[in-house]
């Protein structure tokens, strides 16, 4: 990939997609496509075929997908399958249809078995029954792995696949319908804190700058009794702090910046064929989520108590990758959790 080479991110507003975008940035990639949102749906197969013939891409990150944590996963399953795969298809095959040199596609950790052992091999692929929480997920992912496989067998493209662990950072979702774990547990401190102090006016602010989820919202002139009600129905009080499911689930988090650097350096450096069908990235430790909570819980600043509703699901018991096949080929992390959490926090804040 040269530094004048024509890239498409596909999935530039997201998570994933916003942090490629700095860091391709950064590095001094000037040529990038993303194709603005509003006119782009790729899930609409002319769309993508109009952007690929207007754009020309040579190489294509492929970080758009229908992303969200357990409730999202179990309220809008048929929306995951479908987009998810028409999503990974129409860009898949409209790369090797326009001759682009090298495409990277996104996967996730979601696509190994349930009780897969652990840490995760990327050799456990389809061993087993799939977390039945996040299977349509899993299935259009594993979906878009297999296309780019089969892709590289008949049509000799080069497009490779990587399966990241739990990511957080700058530009995550931060609604709590539809969020993951880690910048859940931050909002939710962060609201509890101000409730605790008793900072209305900073709380109406934050709830009316970035949805809660749920279909909550605030009248203009809520007072203190309205704020505090509203904020009770999504588990959040002045005093504690209420989290879903046991706490007792291990997981792996691992930092977007860490990520994007990975994915370019893959892309800069490797083909398929050194990759292999696909390669986990993650940071190659876990902790329990309880533990996780308690750090985001200091680093916010919030002294009350964290409670564990049990009734509800806590998806799959440990999902810990292994790490060594990306190791061997010269990556580490290099951002720790605590300084991720505190970097996430502050764009949070202040962005
Ligand atoms: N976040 C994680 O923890 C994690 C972990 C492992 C793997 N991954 C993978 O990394 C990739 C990116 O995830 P992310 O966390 O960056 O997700 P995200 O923040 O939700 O971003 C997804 C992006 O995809 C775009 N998108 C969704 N549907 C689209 C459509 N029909 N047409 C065009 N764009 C569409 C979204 O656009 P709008 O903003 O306009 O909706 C958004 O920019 C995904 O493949 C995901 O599976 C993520």
């Amino acid at each position: 990939m040269q530094k004048h080479s024509k890239i498409f991110v596909a999935g530039y507003r997201g998570l994933v997609g916003s942090a490629l975008l700095r860091k391709l940035r950064a590095l001094g990639y000037s040529n990038i496509a993303v194709g603005d949102r509003a006119e782009l749906d790729l899930r609409e197969r002319r769309a993508v075929d109009e952007h690929f013939a207007r754009e020309k891409p040579e190489y294509v990150f492929l970080a758009a997908a229908k992303v969200g944590g357990i409730l999202a996963n179990e309220t809008y399953k048929a929306e995951f399958i479908y987009d998810n795969i028409a999503i990974a298809s129409n860009v898949i095959d409209a790369s090797y249809r326009n001759g682009v040199k090298k495409l990277l596609n996104l996967g996730s950790s979601c696509i190994y078995p349930k009780l897969a052992p652990q840490p995760l091999k990327e050799d456990y692929l389809l061993t087993g029954p799939l977390e039945p929480t996040n299977e349509p997920y899993a299935i259009a992912k594993i979906a878009a792995i297999k296309m780019c496989r089969y892709y590289n067998e008949q049509y000799g493209t080069n497009f490779l696949s990587v399966m990241p662990t739990n990511l957080y950072g700058p530009g995550d979702n931060f609604n709590l319908e539809t969020s993951h774990v880690l910048p859940a547990l931050i909002r939710k401190f962060h609201l509890a804190k101000l409730l605790k102090q008793g900072k209305i006016e900073e709380l109406r602010t934050d709830i009316a700058r970035r949805p809660l989820g749920f279909g909550l919202q605030l009248a203009p002139k809520a007072d203190g009794k309205e704020v505090e009600t509203l904020l009770g129905r999504v588990g959040i009080a002045a005093t504690a702090v209420e989290l879903w499911g046991t706490g007792s689930p291990l997981r792996e988090f691992l930092y977007v910046d860490d990520l994007t650097d990975a994915v370019v350096f893959l892309m800069s450096t490797y083909d398929y064929r050194q990759v292999g069908e696909f390669v986990n990235i993650g940071a190659g430790k876990d902790l329990p989520i309880k533990e996780l909570a308690e750090r985001i819980r200091q680093i916010v600043g919030f002294a009350g108590e964290i409670r564990f509703d049990s009734s509800k699901p806590d998806g799959t018991p440990r999902k810990l990758l292994d790490v060594s096949r990306m190791r061997s080929l010269g990556w580490e992390p290099k951002i720790g959790l605590e300084q991720g959490i505190k970097l996430t926090y502050e764009s949070y804040l202040f962005e």
